[in-house]
């Protein structure tokens, strides 16, 4: 396994898997990898030629009053992680290098995608994840690409300027990886109090609600996400979103039908965590 801090380095190793004609798999990440992650190198590695982990903690994606600075690291761990799991290369640029003095350009995709659930309580989070994850795409040139389910939203938005820019690449959705007793595995798990992870239960256990519900007969959106509601009353709890919307195009819906995106967002303390589940209704 190499480690590659340079874009120009990585764009000609790039290079030269693609003149030998082989594929390339990139999973872009924020490191402090977890099982979550590791499924996505997993999935790359079965598919693909040699695989691409990049790592990097984006600034552009956080607020100003985000844990930026405080969000958890440690690339020792990770890189042994990385070379444990089969990857081939590690990309882990510097700020710096992502973003020179003087950088002025960003990627936004526009609609629905990006004004409802995440985006509300993030402005410009979205932007900056479509920027750098367009950065590493022109930088590893993968073939195809691998997102967790986990961030729908984040998938759903990459997915769609992949479409709209006619990027060449295929995106892969993975599905969530979860702790036994139901919570998804996300590095900011770490932030958690004993008690405040016995609290962050509530979260896939109120999805599971809205599906039970849903599988019951319920079809409308609005007592889906009453129900889901219900679920959160938890005085350690905070809610920041429930939705129950189109699971393709986060459009809200008063009857549901079809793809369906069940997602929450809490506070649990000062942690903020995230939840979905995805369903095909038949009517
Ligand atoms: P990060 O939060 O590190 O997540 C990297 C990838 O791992 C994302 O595609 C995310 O959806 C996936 N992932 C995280 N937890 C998961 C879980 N429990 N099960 C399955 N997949 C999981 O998402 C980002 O970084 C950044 O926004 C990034 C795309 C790297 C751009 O900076």
């Amino acid at each position: 396994m190499e480690v590659v801090e340079s874009a120009g380095q990585m764009q000609e190793i790039a290079r030269d898997i693609k003149r030998r004609g082989l594929s390339i798999g990139l999973a872009p990440t924020m490191g402090y990898l977890h099982q979550g992650h590791l499924s996505l190198v997993q999935r790359a590695r079965s598919e693909c030629d040699q695989v691409v982990m990049s790592i990097f903690v984006n600034p552009l994606q956080f607020g100003p009053q985000e844990d930026f600075t405080a969000y958890p690291r440690d690339p020792e761990r990770d890189l042994a992680l990385a070379r444990e799991e089969g990857v081939d290369f590690v990309f882990a640029p510097t700020g710096a290098t992502m973003y020179p003095e003087g950088f002025s350009t960003h990627v936004e995709v526009g609609g629905v995608l990006t004004e409802k659930m995440c985006a509300r309580l993030r402005p410009g989070h979205f932007r900056g994840v479509t920027t750098v994850v367009m950065k590493l795409f022109q930088i590893a040139r993968p073939d195809r690409a691998y997102f967790g389910q986990k961030d729908a939203q984040q998938a759903l938005v990459i997915r769609k300027m992949a479409t709209d820019l006619n990027l060449p690449v295929e995106i892969v959705t993975c599905p969530i990886v979860r702790e036994a007793d139901g919570l998804a595995l996300s590095s900011r798990n770490a932030y958690l109090s004993p008690s405040e992870r016995e609290a962050a239960l509530a979260l896939p256990r109120s999805l599971d609600a809205g599906r039970e519900l849903i599988l019951q007969g319920e079809r409308r959106a609005e007592r889906v996400q009453s129900a889901i509601l219900e679920a959160l009353t938890n005085p350690a709890i905070r809610v920041d979103y429930v939705d129950a919307c189109d699971g393709q195009t986060l459009a809200d819906m008063a009857e549901i039908q079809g793809p369906v995106l069940l997602a929450a967002a809490v506070w649990v303390g000062s942690t903020r965590l995230i939840d979905n589940i995805y369903l095909e209704v038949r009517p």
